[in-house]
């Protein structure tokens, strides 16, 4: 590993944006090489660009354990103080015996952990482990995938408790993180992200009730992200920024 090499680092990759965050990363010039990490591995689905494509490393975790995930953190070792892009994909909202809650008495403690273990202690595990990694010279721009969603202020229809109060809840959690950092490791920035809606599994059960100009291709978020990430200002502030650069409310 050059000593002046820049990498960007996809984290939950097999996921609809996640995968297009990876090939859009892949396309960057001024990215060396694309880590992504997934409990899937590197798929047919995935275009023929991809898999031959040698600035492509992919690997396996089992589950998200914390110890899953220190082991994958290790691995990344020639790659401290190398990473300049860091992309946080984990996101929960329905499973074949998770539905979002549509009134208070929908609300099941065990469903709002595992929602809550996906879209809060996953990335914040990983921020954990990777400030080792992050920390140096070379500017790091960190985007974890939140959602309009959580916005207290913005709240107007109530319901989905669990993936709303998730929401909320990282982007709590990545306030804290980009003050620690702020003390801890400079050279990091990071970004709480609305992609919008976007065509992907995650979405596919509500995309009815939206109309098609406001349902985004995975491609045309990953490539608002990407310059969205590319213009961030380094100042140790958290961000809550939507697919349009626009601010949400908190
Ligand atoms: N699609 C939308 O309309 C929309 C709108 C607002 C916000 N978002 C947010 O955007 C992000 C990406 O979502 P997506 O639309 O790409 O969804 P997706 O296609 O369903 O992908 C979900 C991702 O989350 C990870 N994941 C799923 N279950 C998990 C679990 N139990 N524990 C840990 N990780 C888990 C998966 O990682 P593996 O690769 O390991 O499987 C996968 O990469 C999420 O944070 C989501 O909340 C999406």
């Amino acid at each position: 590993m050059s000593n002046t090499s820049r990498n960007a680092l996809v984290l939950g990759a097999s996921g609809g944006l996640g995968q297009a965050v990876v090939a859009k990363f892949l396309t960057d010039p001024k990215i060396d090489n694309v880590i992504a990490v997934s409990r899937n591995p590197q798929t047919e689905d995935l275009s023929a660009q991809w898999i031959s494509n040698s600035r492509l490393i992919w690997i396996e975790i089992e589950d998200y354990t914390e110890q899953a995930m220190a082991e994958v953190v290790a691995q990344l070792d020639d790659y401290k103080g190398r990473l300049c892009r860091v992309a946080i994909c984990h996101g929960l909202l329905h499973t074949d015996h998770i539905w979002p809650e549509k009134r208070m008495e929908d609300i099941d403690g065990a469903a709002m952990q595992e929602i809550f273990h996906a879209n809060v202690v996953v990335p914040a595990t990983w921020l954990k482990l990777l400030q080792k990694v992050i920390a140096g010279k070379l500017q790091c721009r960190i985007a974890v995938f939140s959602a309009r969603v959580g916005s207290t202020g913005d709240n107007r229809l109530g319901g989905w408790y669990a993936y709303r109060a998730s929401k909320a809840a990282l982007n709590s959690m990545l306030k804290s993180f980009s003050i620690e950092y702020g003390r801890r490791a400079k050279n990091v920035k990071i970004m709480a992200f609305h992609p919008g809606t976007t065509d992907t599994d995650l979405s596919k059960p509500f995309q009815a009730s939206v109309p098609k100009e406001q349902l985004f291709a995975p491609a045309f978020v990953a490539e608002q992200l990407v310059t969205i990430m590319d213009g961030l200002e380094m100042d140790g502030q958290l961000s809550f920024l939507d697919w349009n650069n626009k601010p949400i409310a908190w």
